[in-house]
């Protein structure tokens, strides 16, 4: 059986990340759909919120697996059995850093491959850090985002605008 891992920060997922995702599980049996946990970083939405958000929209998805993951992103693929990494790409602005970041991955081990999938034309003109830039000014984002990302995210930045109005109190 044929498996992938797709990773990422999915904070939020876009339907830029959804076209990837159905794209990659066409061509495996199984693709693992793995949210990084970085307790570094400060994402918008938590690791249980940003599962959960794609679980809910890939729930008719019968051969993808939502999961989170910590830690290198090599020792996941391996602990799921996988040898395939699957990452978008929308052109050459992203081509350097995914390409660093396959060769580190393969230096870490050289029996995982990245395959490299390019998103539609609709979707290479935005990133989940734009979808909340424009949600935070209250621009449109119907086309950017599946109606869960788009509910959850309004929610979200009612809240964060609250707590700047009273200074964070
Ligand atoms: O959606 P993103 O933020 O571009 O995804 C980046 C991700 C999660 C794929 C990358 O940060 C990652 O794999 N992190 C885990 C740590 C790791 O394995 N680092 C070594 C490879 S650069």
């Amino acid at each position: 059986m044929k498996s992938a891992v797709y990773p990422g920060s999915f904070d939020p997922t876009t339907n830029g990340h959804l076209d990837i995702i159905k794209r990659a599980s066409k061509i495996v049996d199984k693709l693992y759909v793995a949210v990084l946990d970085n307790p570094s970083k400060t994402p918008l939405f938590t690791v249980e919120e940003r599962v959960s958000q794609l679980k809910e929209i890939l729930k008719d998805h019968d051969n993808v697996k939502v999961m989170s993951f910590s830690g290198l992103l090599v020792d996941f693929v391996r602990s799921v059995g996988s040898n395939i990494i699957v990452r978008g790409l929308r052109g050459v602005t992203d081509f350097s850093y995914e390409f660093q970041m396959a060769l580190s991955n393969r230096s870490l081990d050289s029996n995982i491959e990245t395959l490299f999938i390019s998103a539609d034309t609709q979707y290479l003109f935005f990133s989940s850090s734009q979808v909340k830039e424009i949600a935070f000014f209250n621009g449109n984002i119907d086309n950017m985002v599946p109606d869960i990302v788009k509910t959850e995210l309004q929610k979200k930045m009612q809240v964060l605008k609250a707590q700047q109005e009273t200074g964070g109190k």
